[in-house]
């Protein structure tokens, strides 16, 4: 048995289903187990396009299984609806896709929380998918929330929602309707239960696949707090969401070749002009989930430090190289100085995030585009130097190279893979 885990280094928005979708040719399972439907990956095979927000991007492997774990928050209705837009592409999801029951539910209840808080002058504005994440974890650390299994047990639900409605002192007009629509939700997806851990206490030989949503500076700890989801979208949340326990053999960082922000909060390296302006339009960099512009900015080394070591990774995967050809020069921030000092540690107060310094590095661009190369030395010498550079930087190997969106479009670095149990 191996095991492998896909996980955005950055804010969210690092193209790691692209790099999921690679690696899933050779796992049995695909796990998803953090977030919610805030996650929107967007993948092309064949030129035909998919876009998944729960569902893990292995689905598209027709003999590959995917699991939603305990750690995720499933809102039941977008479920459906994700999971019949798949069937109508011709996906089957018969005896291989798996729902955790301890999987918290997000109700129309949440969104509406999610909502409210974003709305209130007197709150900080976190600029939220408004999807109900928040609420949703919020209420499962309160002992409040509604499990996936409860749907199964219509006295224990009735009790289970009055009481949540309770806990928020909203009144309880609709608890009778919201319980019959939980109901036939439930109906729906009863095929799918499935308690994970005994799935993988029989796996002895297969190969697992967690694949992350959002990215490490969103960590609900580690992140830039509070300007992160609700979740562990790092390394250490992969065994509380799977409940796989052991560690992981092989952790991928997936990082853009820029770095993205969608959202309020402190971004170091944010680009506000013309430049910014043009990896947005040529990335396409407007949310899959929201469709809100991206702030864009340059790679930020010293962040990608940070979550590199957060995540204990073994490799790197940089994806969008191919969005910044035909730029002059390009920029690296190496180091922040905060009131004048060199900042030694990433900074752990958002505050302080805000007011650092960036200090760049400058190397010459390429103009070529360089979407259709399949071989790292057919890339421009100044591309190979950019690579080069983060790749020291980050003191991590770069194994893989994304140069557009379709699967065909990755650049494999022969040799550098550094799974600990290659
Ligand atoms: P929430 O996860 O909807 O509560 O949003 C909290 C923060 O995480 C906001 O800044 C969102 O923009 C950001 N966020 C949530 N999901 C994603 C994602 O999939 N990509 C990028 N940012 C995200």
């Amino acid at each position: 048995m191996s095991s492998t885990a896909v996980l955005g280094c950055a804010w969210g928005d690092e193209a790691k289903a692209k790099i999921v979708d690679v690696l899933a040719a050779e796992a049995d399972y695909i796990i998803r187990f953090q977030g919610g439907n805030n996650a929107g990956h967007t993948i092309k095979v064949n030129g035909e396009k998919y876009v998944f927000h729960l569902i893990p991007a292995g689905i598209l492997y027709p003999e590959k299984k995917c699991v939603l774990g305990p750690g995720v928050v499933i809102d039941p209705f977008e479920l459906i609806s994700e999971i019949k837009n798949l069937k109508a592409k011709g996906i089957n999801f018969k005896n291989r896709f798996f729902i955790d029951p301890r999987a918290q539910l997000v109700l129309p209840l949440h969104r509406e929380l999610d909502g409210r808080t974003e709305a209130d002058n007197n709150q900080t504005k976190i600029g939220t998918t408004k999807r109900g994440i928040g609420p949703c974890y919020a209420d499962a650390i309160s002992r409040v929330g509604i499990r996936f299994g409860d749907l199964y047990e219509k006295e224990y639900l009735v009790e289970r929602i009055t009481n949540l409605f309770h806990h928020h002192d909203i009144p309880q007009n609709n608890v009778g309707s919201m319980v019959e629509n939980l109901i036939e939700a439930g109906k729906i997806l009863k095929p799918f239960l499935k308690q994970v851990i005994y799935l993988w206490a029989k796996s002895d030989k297969e190969n697992l696949l967690f694949e992350g949503a959002q990215g490490s500076l969103l960590d609900v700890t580690f992140g830039s707090y509070p300007f992160v989801t609700s979740s562990h979208t790092i390394a250490g949340g992969i065994a509380i969401g799977s409940g796989f326990p052991k560690p992981t053999d092989r952790i991928v960082g997936v990082y853009k070749s820029y770095f993205t922000r969608v959202g309020e909060g402190p971004f170091p390296t944010e680009l506000m002009d013309e430049t910014g302006e043009k990896i947005r339009v040529k990335g396409n960099e407007y949310g899959a989930t929201t469709g809100r512009p991206r702030r864009c900015g340059w790679f930020d080394a010293v962040a990608a430090s940070y979550t590199a070591m957060v995540n204990g990774l073994d490799e790197v995967a940089l994806t969008l190289l191919d969005v910044l050809s035909g730029l002059d020069t390009l920029k690296i921030c190496v180091s922040y100085r905060l009131n004048g000092e060199k900042v030694e540690e990433f900074p752990c107060s958002s505050r302080n995030l805000a007011r650092v310094e960036p200090e760049y590095i400058e190397l010459p661009g390429w103009k070529e585009d360089i979407s259709q190369v399949t071989e790292f030395h057919q890339l421009p010498e100044n591309a190979q130097q950019y690579v080069f550079t983060i790749e020291e930087l980050l003191g991590k190997k770069i194994t893989m190279i994304s140069v557009g969106a379709d699967r065909k479009q990755t650049i494999f670095r022969k040799g550098l893979t550094a799974a600990r149990n290659a």
